[in-house]
């Protein structure tokens, strides 16, 4: 029955007319790791909606959320051979195929609030960024928020000394690596998906996160306490594969730029509320406790993990770091 199956399969294959081939949707495969019902989630989903209504339906968008296609490290390694088109991979996976300088973005305590980031993102430091991606097979074409990083473990953190000897899950860059070191903590780089598990088999005892991953991956199921240290930053580069923006005919790759433009509008003016919304259920699902931390101790943080912008700057280059520091000085609060 499966051969006589398979035969007739083949046989319409070979029966389709080319007109039809002809025909068919350009498809862009749009892999991520975090759920639907968050701001990159969603913005993927718009950029969907989007990209089909101005094609005409010329391009079919495929979103597969939830790292049901690829997880983190292997996301950006599809994306390079061709195996997915699209991905928005957060600032600080960009380290493992070579390229530290979006890390920049993940020191402590320098991105003050969205303006400011928007500042650089938005002006002369976020394109030189995304033209280094051309180097690795990839068009960057858009930077979309998530918002501030809350730590969470199942201890209340206030000052350096509550971190000492817990491990936490960071994602693959070296700046968050240096970060839980100052804090005489151990980092330990885990996959998104495996997040979770990871802290309810107590593989690791805590990690920071935005309110809409932490909701979303149901991390406060296990996760007693939530930090309110707002103490950095994660943000996605939307790139697509080299070898397909370039081939793409001229006028379908323009109506894909006008859509992935208001995608990213959306995507940046709804990301604050999808964070306050995710704040609101855990509250709700009222197992987590709340520590705000205090001025004094938030200053006790930040000086912990200031030596790191030395070393760091090193990493993702010294002028790279000036210049996002003055960047960011200059944008009023
Ligand atoms: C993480 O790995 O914690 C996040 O970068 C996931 C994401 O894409 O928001």
């Amino acid at each position: 029955m499966r051969k006589l199956l398979l035969a007739a399969a083949a046989a319409a294959i070979i029966a389709i007319p080319s007109a039809v081939f002809a025909q068919a949707p350009i498809v862009i495969k749009f892999s991520h790791v975090v759920a639907a019902d968050t701001p990159k989630g969603k913005g993927a989903d718009k950029f969907k909606e989007l990209a089909e209504k101005y094609t005409n339906g010329k391009v079919k968008v495929e979103v597969y959320p939830n790292s049901t296609l690829y997880k983190d490290k292997e996301e950006l390694e599809a994306l390079q051979i061709g195996a997915v088109q699209m991905l928005a991979p957060s600032n600080s996976k960009f380290g493992p195929i070579g390229i530290k300088d979006f890390e920049v973005f993940d020191l402590p305590y320098l991105i003050p609030n969205l303006a400011s980031l928007r500042k650089v993102t938005d002006g002369p430091i976020g394109d030189r960024l995304l033209k280094l991606l051309d180097a690795k097979g990839m068009v960057g074409l858009a930077y979309w928020d998530n918002g501030f990083k809350q730590m969470t473990a199942n201890k209340p953190l206030h000052v350096p000394a509550d971190y000492k000897g817990l491990k936490f899950r960071i994602q693959s860059s070296k700046v968050l690596e240096a970060q839980f070191r100052s804090l005489g903590a151990t980092p330990q780089v885990t996959a998104f998906s495996e997040v979770y598990q990871s802290l309810q088999t107590g593989v690791v005892d805590g990690q920071e996160n935005t309110p809409s991953n932490i909701y979303t991956q149901k991390m406060h199921e296990v996760q007693k306490y939530m930090m309110m240290t707002n103490h950095g930053y994660i943000g996605y580069v939307v790139v697509v594969n080299k070898k397909f923006w370039d081939g793409l005919p001229a006028d379908i790759r323009g109506e894909l730029t006008k859509a992935i433009k208001e995608a990213t509008v959306y995507a940046n003016t709804s990301s604050e509320k999808e964070n306050a919304e995710a704040l609101d259920e855990i509250k709700k699902v009222g197992k987590t406790q709340f520590i705000i931390p205090t001025a004094a101790e938030t200053e006790q943080m930040r000086k912990a993990m200031e030596p790191i912008y030395a070393e760091m700057g090193a990493r993702v280059g010294k002028p790279l770091l000036d210049e996002v520091i003055k960047t960011v000085a200059g944008v009023s609060q």
